[in-house]
């Protein structure tokens, strides 16, 4: 048992942080299926101080989603300790500092896993932030820029010493991307250096990945983010086959295709119809996984704009599925 500020956790299941996917209604969804905490997507430190509307959106969270953490990125340290005021006043359950993106046009700014390049700077600018607010604050951040320069002890140590109050591990480097097999091995050697709690993640993708993360590292949470795009119930999962050795409920088509409606719902109500039917179409890949012939349903579910046709077909769907199945009950 651990705690980050009020929230008390125990071998936690956390959903990623992930632009453009978790936004309120996924994480409500994750929330709902066991997630012990969530974030919000990484928020641009600038946008903030430059008062960006659209960047101000991206930090609306609601009580129900809690607990609830807001992570944002930059390079600056002005920007980023402005930032984390502005995020405080929607009044997170903490903070969370971005220092693993690896995408071009954030580590050019010297944000993201560039900071990993200048573990001096990355301390500075956590320190700063972590003096600025009142909210626990917390950083995410990889194993190093690549196999050449693995500064992970050293950085956790410094993460710990300006005030971070856990530590999230990507364990691939920056160079990997979000490719090759994460190092879960290195979750124990940090965990030797410092006395915060430290979240694993990277190659999560199911229930039995969660809990052979837990026994192998001894990690204190452990983080997911595609997996949960596919399968949103390995929380819950997760949480039983560790309590019960086993997993109790399976995930069927009925139970796929309601929750990429509730999903849905949950959208539309928080954004609007439009948007919610266009953004949703990501999502259906992954709700539709493993299904039988999802083909013609999924290009279908691409021309839809409004609620009502996705459902209908979704139902329809589900109609033709469980004919399917009962054909083949003798
Ligand atoms: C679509 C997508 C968006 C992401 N956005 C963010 C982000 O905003 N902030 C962040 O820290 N990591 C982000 N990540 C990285 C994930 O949080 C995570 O570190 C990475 O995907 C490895 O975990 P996984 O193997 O469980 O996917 C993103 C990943 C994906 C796939």
């Amino acid at each position: 048992m651990f705690k980050i500020g009020k929230i008390e956790l125990d071998k936690a299941v956390l959903l990623a942080p992930m632009e453009d996917v978790t936004d309120i209604s996924f994480r409500l969804v994750c929330k709902e299926l066991g997630a012990d905490l969530v974030y919000t997507e990484f928020v641009n430190s600038e946008g903030l101080v430059r008062a960006s509307e659209k960047t101000h959106k991206k930090l609306k969270i609601i009580d129900e989603e809690r607990p609830v953490g807001i992570q944002i990125y930059g390079a600056n340290i002005d920007s980023m300790v402005g930032a984390a005021k502005i995020a405080e006043a929607e009044n997170p359950d903490l903070i969370d500092i971005n220092a693993g993106c690896w995408v071009k046009n954030v580590v050019g700014q010297g944000a993201g896993s560039a900071l990993l390049k200048d573990p001096p700077y990355m301390q500075n600018l956590v320190r700063a932030v972590v003096e600025s607010t009142d909210l626990p604050v917390t950083v995410k951040t990889r194993l190093g820029w690549d196999h050449s320069s693995i500064k992970i002890l050293e950085v956790a140590k410094r993460m710990e010493d300006a005030g971070a109050v856990a530590l999230t591990v990507h364990c691939r480097t920056r160079k990997m991307g979000h490719k090759g097999d994460a190092e879960w091995e290195w979750i124990p050697k940090i965990k030797e250096v410092v006395s915060i709690p430290v979240f694993l993640n990277g190659n999560v993708l199911s229930a039995y990945d969660v809990k052979a993360a837990f026994k192998q590292t001894n990690a204190d949470g452990v983080m997911i983010a595609r997996g949960a795009i596919a399968n949103p119930w390995i929380f819950r999962e997760s949480k039983e086959l560790m309590k019960s050795g086993s997993i109790k409920t399976v995930v069927d088509e009925e139970m796929r295709i309601n929750t990429c409606l509730r999903h849905l719902e949950l959208a539309v109500n928080i954004k609007g119809e439009r948007r919610a039917v266009l953004e949703h179409r990501k999502f259906y890949s992954g709700y539709l996984k493993g299904l039988h012939s999802t083909s013609k349903t999924r290009n279908d579910l691409m021309q839809f704009t409004e609620y009502n046709g996705v459902e209908e077909r979704l139902l329809k769907y589900l109609e033709y599925l469980q004919n399917y199945k009962s054909e083949l009950i003798v």
